[in-house]
């Protein structure tokens, strides 16, 4: 009886077709009206019209309806209000700008997926043989399930608070810059958050089997449009995963990684308190400044005051 993973993203931008192709482009699965597939998590993206990117609506899935009366009790505790269905309660979060649709739902069940075989000094594993690296299909570029996704928020902490307490995220580390990771599954992070003064998707994150595929998605995404490339490859400090960012055509940022750490046993895992560049990732090219604050932000604020 717990949360297990995320459902569904409802993405607001104002051209969802040109960002309907962009994702087709990025390995989801059409499935028609707005909607987009990955090859394990089913349905992960919807796409509606907004005046400007936003998100708009997140899925949470639960195991069974005791988990939905823990979560509208623990988040009427705190003061929010909740709209309970048979199967489902939703909440609104004031910080974020995204109602939170917390869900009963199947249990992800994912192949096991062990990747290429690696040959390292003193352990030649693939002997006499190409790697599987060079010799795969196109069907390993497609994103298994959106892993992660990393939302502004205009009061952190009440976020915070609204997603931990109230939910029952988990915390598996903090910046001392003021980033939050937090799970509602093994994976290290399922959602981060960040104080600004203004709501927006910093990015979403899907999952490949691992670094070749990385690798190879993104350069296929970059060899159609080279303006897509924002940051990669690299390997980031928190949650440990290798990364390559891009960028859709509303100008939300998109990761493809593989290797998240697991948390399988939360008494086993001590959350930190983190600082400085490390904190941020392990190896790669120096960070584009748009990581840090994305190049339509002037923009975006003065749409949003101007409402
Ligand atoms: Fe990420």
């Amino acid at each position: 009886m717990a949360l297990h993973r995320l459902t569904t993203l409802t993405l607001g931008v104002p051209d969802p077709v040109s960002v309907g192709e962009y994702y087709e482009d990025f390995g989801l699965t059409a499935l028609g009206d707005g909607r987009y597939g990955t090859v394990n998590g089913g349905e992960q993206l919807r796409l509606v019209p907004a005046d400007r990117r936003r998100a708009v609506a997140l899925g949470i899935a639960c195991d069974d309806a005791d988990d939905l009366d823990r979560v509208g009790h623990d988040l009427g505790v705190l003061g929010f209000a909740s709209t309970r269905e048979e199967a489902a309660l939703t909440a609104y979060d004031a910080g974020t700008g995204v109602e939170v649709r917390v869900e009963v739902a199947e249990r992800l069940v994912e192949q096991a997926e062990p990747g290429v075989t690696l040959n390292a000094p003193g352990d030649v594993r693939r002997r006499n043989l190409r790697s599987e690296a060079i010799l795969r299909d196109e069907s390993v570029l497609r994103p298994r399930k959106l892993g992660h996704i990393v939302l502004s928020s205009l009061d952190e902490a009440r976020s915070r608070a609204f997603f931990v307490e109230g939910v029952g995220f988990k915390v598996s580390d903090l910046t001392k810059e003021g980033l939050a990771f937090l799970r509602c599954s093994t994976d290290h992070h399922n959602l981060a958050l960040r104080e600004a003064p203004l709501q927006f998707v910093h990015h979403t994150s899907w999952e490949l089997p691992d670094v070749d595929a990385v690798g190879a998605a993104a350069m296929a995404m970059i060899s159609k449009d080279a303006e897509r490339h924002v940051w990669g490859l690299g390997r980031h400090y928190l949650g440990s995963n290798y990364f390559w960012y891009l960028k859709d055509p509303a100008g939300n940022f998109s990761e493809y990684y593989s290797d998240m750490d697991a948390i399988v046993d939360d008494a086993e895992w001590e959350a930190g308190l983190w600082e400085g560049a490390r904190s941020f990732y392990s190896w790669g090219p120096p960070p584009p400044e748009q990581m840090r604050a994305p190049e339509d932000l002037a923009e975006l604020m003065m749409g949003a005051h101007s409402r």
